[in-house]
């Protein structure tokens, strides 16, 4: 067997509904499987799992592919390991088979940062890292922490990385493009390096922090990379995941001093956003880990802000969230370093939901005895409270309320109800503008997409697609049409799980196909509706080619030549000529 026809084997005898089944809940409707897409934030159920087709396909975020690619992204495992563990799982022996997907163009990349981290760690462990060493362990970080974070120093001698990393043939350019030097000389001087792991935990680069009273920015960061994103980084994201699957809770932090020292009291469930903004990336990242999080950011007024935006888009996307509020000058790293750690998890223990520290913040500053603002606090509350999905927390909400406002329960409850209904019509009114009529789509180009989906769907077409000498006028179909057709011929069949994984260096025949194989609106085809769009496609290429010899014609200077162009174009117009 050769490669393709072991990867065939493995992903024919597995059931990409069963695999998914395992990681996300899935409900049955009608032939597919529905759940909620872990590809992006949502709550709603925008993932279809087709048994029949072996792929799924989300229809929010286009996230389409084979089991392959939904353990690839699903897992942040490499096609290998995917290759490996679905093998171990069906009995398939892989041994001789030299599989190497294609060479990740970054390989160079890590191993130059992997480079850069081993050396920043020597230099702290030698004697040149002696004052640095005694900063760290007098912020209480010892030897194992230093071992465990991979914590490093880069030196004052203004280019020795630079050297180093020359003498072993790395361009200099390049160093400029990691962010290690600049011009031929180290971006960090002196600095505690501490290095930041993508979310598979490879070095992509480095925050190097002062650790003598520098008048000098704080850290320093490595600059964004194709491989380093500030918006999708999270920092200790590879341990965390692990940890937040057993304790079902993920903790976000601010900065990774806060992690680290988490870490050191048994808290390895931890990320950081390393003082950016949460984007979509990273909640999609989070979901991944699990369905509840735990926001511990700083205690000052900046932390405070960033729980109620963070909470606020956490819950948006169907996460349960809960806050735990330090003091003013307190971060995760001090408050630990001051209270311990019994402290620290009685604050885990009694953290608020995030509902209820945002009422709890309402309250705040309300003058009770003044029926204006007490009537406004009334009104921000109930507009919290419609925001609860459980009613027995909204129950117990209205009840706190009617008692701190001595209001009456049913008054509450009636003015909660009519804020309700209101939200209820915004949402019907706001869906039913969204869900517009699609645009017709171009009647050539449908039957193209048709064609193209049936050879997938029903390989039959295929030689009759041959056999009726079918051009696509896309140039791109036209490539995914010989695709198809020599995968066809050499290994018997062919479906859309097996091109997703075939066609995987090919990026833009990838995206054709798997806008292909979500759109639904093909239904299996009859020989009839075939040969309907074959018509279809005649008929414009032969309007192509009228237009074509038009133009030819207004631009020949030779009349005969001329009078020859003209009965071409009659003549495929009363259809004497074929095409
Ligand atoms: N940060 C940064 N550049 C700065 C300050 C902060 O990139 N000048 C990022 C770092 O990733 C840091 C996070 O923001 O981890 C949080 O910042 P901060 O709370 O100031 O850092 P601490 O974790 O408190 O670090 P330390 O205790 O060492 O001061
Ligand atoms: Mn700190």
């Amino acid at each position: 067997m050769n490669q393709q026809e072991v990867i065939n084997e493995i992903r024919r005898k597995v059931d990409i509904v069963d695999i998914i089944g395992e990681r996300i809940p899935l409900v049955a409707r009608g032939k597919n499987y529905f759940g909620v897409c872990p590809f992006h934030e949502d709550t709603h159920p925008s993932m279809s799992v087709s048994r029949e087709k072996q792929i799924y396909t989300c229809f929010s975020c286009h996230a389409t592919g084979n089991v392959f690619t939904f353990l690839e992204n699903y897992e942040h495992m490499e096609f290998r390991e995917v290759l490996k563990m679905l093998a171990d799982k069906v009995g398939v022996e892989l041994k001789g088979l030299s599989y190497h997907k294609k060479e990740n163009p970054y390989e160079e990349w890590y191993q130059i940062y992997e480079l850069a981290n081993k050396y920043y760690q020597n230099n702290l462990q030698s004697a040149m890292g002696k004052d640095a060493r005694a900063y760290l362990h007098q912020r209480k970080i010892d030897e194992e922490v230093i071992k465990e974070f991979e914590i490093g120093l880069s030196l004052d001698k203004k280019k020795d990385l630079t050297d180093l990393l020359v003498k072993k043939k790395v361009p200099i350019s390049l160093l400029n493009t990691l962010g290690l030097s600049t011009n031929g000389v180290d971006i960090y001087n002196d600095r505690i390096m501490f290095p930041l792991y993508d979310l598979t935990g490879k070095c992509i680069g480095f925050s190097g922090r002062i650790y003598e009273n520098k008048e000098e920015n704080k850290y320093i960061n490595t600059k964004e990379t194709p491989i380093f994103k500030k918006g999708t980084l999270l920092y200790h994201y590879h341990i965390a995941k692990e940890e937040s699957r057993i304790k079902k809770q993920v903790i976000i932090m601010e900065g990774f001093m806060d992690v680290i020292r988490a870490s050191t009291i048994g808290y390895r469930n931890t990320i950081a956003l390393m003082g950016t903004a949460l984007t979509k990336e990273h909640i999609a990242s989070i979901k991944r880990l699990s369905n509840q999080v735990l926001l511990c950011l700083d205690g000052d007024r900046a932390g405070k802000k960033a729980t109620l935006t963070c909470g606020e888009m956490l819950e948006e996307a169907g996460l349960v969230v809960k806050v735990i509020s330090l003091k003013d000058d307190d971060d995760p790293d001090t408050f630990i370093l001051k209270y311990g750690k019994d402290r620290f998890d009685g604050l885990v223990q009694n953290a608020l939901y995030f509902r209820d520290y945002k009422i709890q913040l309402l309250k705040e500053g309300v003058n009770f005895r003044s029926d204006e603002e007490k009537t406004n606090y009334i009104h921000s509350v109930l507009k919290e409270t419609a925001k609860m999905k459980d009613p027995i927390r909204i129950e117990i909400t209205l009840k706190n309320l009617a008692k701190t406002c001595e209001i009456g329960y049913n008054t509450l409850e009636k003015r909660f109800q009519e804020i309700q209904d209101e939200k209820q019509t915004q949402k019907i009114t706001h869906h039913s503008l969204e869900i517009k009529a699609p645009k017709k789509k171009d009647k050539y180009q449908k039957a193209e997409d048709a064609i193209l989906s049936a050879m997938v769907d029903a390989n039959w077409t295929i030689d009759e697609v041959e056999k009726e000498h079918i051009v696509f006028q896309d140039l791109e179909s036209r490539m995914l049409q010989s695709e198809i057709m020599y995968y066809y011929r050499k290994y018997k069949e062919v479906t859309f799980a097996d091109l997703y994984t075939y066609l995987e260096e090919k990026p833009n025949l990838l995206l054709r196909l798997s806008k292909l194989g979500s759109n639904t609106s093909f239904q299996k085809i009859t020989k009839q509706e075939l040969y309907d769009y074959f018509r279809v496609m005649r008929e414009y290429n032969k309007s192509q080619e009228i237009k074509r010899l038009e133009r030819k014609m207004s631009t020949e200077q030779d009349p005969k030549v001329q009078a020859q162009i003209g009965l071409e174009i009659v003549k495929l117009r009363r259809g004497e000529k074929e095409w």
